[in-house]
């Protein structure tokens, strides 16, 4: 099944299995995901990574944009949802890991990112847990680089402040529930 009710019924049996960690009973609308890579300079980055990857509404959507010899890594805990992209997305510039986003530095092996896309759902998580994952946005990006982060709600914002020293908004309602887009850059105080 790859139609969208499919991806709908996925997220929705990994949402029912494990409630915190996906944070969400729909998947992202394509229009909230091009409204938030529109915040960031997709085309000309070297290495994009993605983390919570999910159905992959994301993950197509930087394959579009990328160059050809770009780099696009997707980390996804749900072993499940990581198999799917894998299977689906058959795409040389794409590398599907199967692990934490917490673990993003050994993932990348020292590399640092251009752009780094999070599709976490960081205010459902447990808060020892989401500092630690926020934590590791600043640290994967290269100095001039960007981190997105999207979120249905602005509760995360005052963590985003402390980590950069520039954070813009936008909210889009093309999304169930409407979404908050953040476009994270230059190192925090
Ligand atoms: C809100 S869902 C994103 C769904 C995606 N937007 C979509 O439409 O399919 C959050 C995703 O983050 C993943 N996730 C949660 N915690 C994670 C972690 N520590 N590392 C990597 N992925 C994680 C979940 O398994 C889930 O797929």
């Amino acid at each position: 099944m790859t139609s969208a009710l499919g991806d709908g019924l996925r997220l929705l049996r990994a949402f029912a299995t494990n409630p915190r960690q996906v944070g969400a009973v729909l998947p992202t609308s394509r229009t909230a995901v091009r409204a938030m890579l529109d915040l960031a300079d997709v085309p000309s980055a070297r290495l994009v990574v993605e983390l919570g990857a999910g159905t992959g509404v994301a993950t197509r959507e930087l394959l579009a944009r990328l160059g050809p010899d770009a780099r696009l890594v997707a980390v996804e805990i749900d072993p499940q949802l990581a198999r799917l992209l894998t299977e689906r997305l058959r795409d040389p510039r794409l590398q599907v890991v199967v692990g934490s986003a917490e673990d993003l530095g050994d993932h990348l092996d020292g590399e640092r990112a251009d752009v780094v896309v999070s599709m976490l759902p960081f205010t459902s998580l447990e808060a020892g847990l989401r500092g630690r994952l926020l934590d590791q946005l600043p640290r994967a990006l290269t100095p001039a680089g960007t981190a997105l982060v999207i979120q249905y709600s602005p509760l995360v914002l005052g963590e985003l402040r402390r980590r950069f020293a520039g954070v813009r908004i936008r909210v889009t309602p093309w999304n169930v529930p409407p979404a908050f887009l953040y476009a994270c850059t230059g190192p925090g105080g």
